[in-house]
Order: C-alpha cells, then structure tokens, then sequence
C-alpha cells in the first residue's frame, strides 16, 4: 500500500470544497466515457460535470443521494438518478442488476454514516457494482470537522485502518493521498483494479 501526502494540486476556489475538486480532477485525468456508479452524489456539479465536459455519455453515469432537490439538476443532465435514503435501503434492490460500473465514487460522503460498521456496510454495496479491474475512489475529512450535527446528520469520524483493509482485499493497488487544504486531510483512497 502506497500512502502519501501531498498539499492540493488544484488552486483553491471559492467553491467550499477545492479538495474536492482536487479529487475529480485527478480521477478523471485518464476516464473517458466510462460507467460511473456515484454514491452520495449531491448535485454533481463537480465529478458529473467535469465528466460531461470530456462529451461522455450521461447515460453511463448513476447518481444516488437522497436530496431530491440534488438530484433534478442532475436529472436535467439526462444522468440516472435515484433518490434513496441510504441509511434505509440498499442500493441492489433499487440499481439495474447487470450494472458494471468502471468506477465507484463515494466522495465526503461516508462520514454521514454513524458507525464504522455501516460506513463499511455502504461501501460494500457499491463495490458488489465495481467490474473486474474497474476503480474505487473514497474520500472523507480524516479530522472530526463533521463530528456533530452538520448537515442535519450525526457524522462520525472514520475509522481509516477498516477502510485501508477493506481496499486492500477488494483492490490489487492502492494509492492513497492525504490532501492537506490547511484546515482539513481529506483521505483519498484510489484502488487499481478490482480483484
Ligand atoms: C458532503 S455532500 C457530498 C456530495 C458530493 N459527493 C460531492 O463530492 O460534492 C454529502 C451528500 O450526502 C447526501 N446524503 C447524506 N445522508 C444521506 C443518506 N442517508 N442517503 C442518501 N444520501 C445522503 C447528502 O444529500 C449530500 O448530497
């Protein structure tokens, strides 16, 4: 397992999140039209966009998140959305069966979930999706600044060892950046290649 840490490549904006930014930037250097399976969506202005922008096929991207108000913007990008409250369902009983996705996005979304069991229990299911040698891409402030109440959800801080081993036994390589902005890490796990 190879782990670095590096300062943010991206130049920060005003948006609220440059790292991010920093995050799809880099996944999706070398993606070309490839199915995306995006978990904890939100709007999608960042990955989905900066997908859109390469001219890729919306049909190929599947968002979830359970804002409904999210997801109709990304709903106007003729992507496929499914709003869904992940603390209560699964997502094999709503995505199509025979998706194969070449890339598993779960970006500053897992720490919404309030144990380690199921943040792992999330990132399980969408792996179920992942083909043969498609990538995952997780990412989640490595610092408690979303313990509490922020978003309305009780957020827990994540516990990076059951996430590093769930990777490793799921994926041949694993790169991992800490992206330091100054205030917060935010761990960025890429896996090459499903086993
Ligand atoms: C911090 S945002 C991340 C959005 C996006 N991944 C990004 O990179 O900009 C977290 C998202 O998780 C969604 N979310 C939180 N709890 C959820 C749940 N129980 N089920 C589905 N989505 C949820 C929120 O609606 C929000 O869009």
């Amino acid at each position: 397992m190879n782990i670095r840490i590096e300062e943010p490549k991206v130049e920060p904006t005003k948006t609220s999140h440059p790292r991010v930014e920093e995050i799809y930037t880099r996944v999706f250097k070398e993606q070309n039209d490839k199915t995306v399976l995006d978990l904890g969506s939100g709007d999608g202005r960042k990955g989905c966009k900066i997908y859109l922008h390469k001219g890729c096929d919306p049909t190929k991207w599947h968002a979830i998140d359970g804002q409904k108000q999210l997801l109709d913007i990304l709903d106007k990008l003729n992507v496929n959305t499914y709003n869904l409250n992940l603390y209560e369902t699964k997502i094999e009983k709503h995505l199509p069966s025979d998706l194969e996705a070449d890339i598993f996005l779960c970006v500053e979304f897992i720490e919404h979930f309030a144990t380690t069991d199921e943040q792992i229990d999330l990132l399980s299911q969408g792996i179920q999706f992942v083909k043969q040698g498609g990538d995952m891409c997780v990412s989640y402030p490595e610092v408690a600044v979303l313990d509490g109440k922020k978003f309305g959800h009780k957020c827990k801080r994540v516990d990076t060892d059951s996430i590093y081993k769930l990777v490793e036994d799921n994926f041949n390589e694993v790169d991992i950046f800490k992206v330091s902005t100054g205030k917060t890490y935010t761990i960025f796990i890429n896996g090459f290649g499903r086993k």
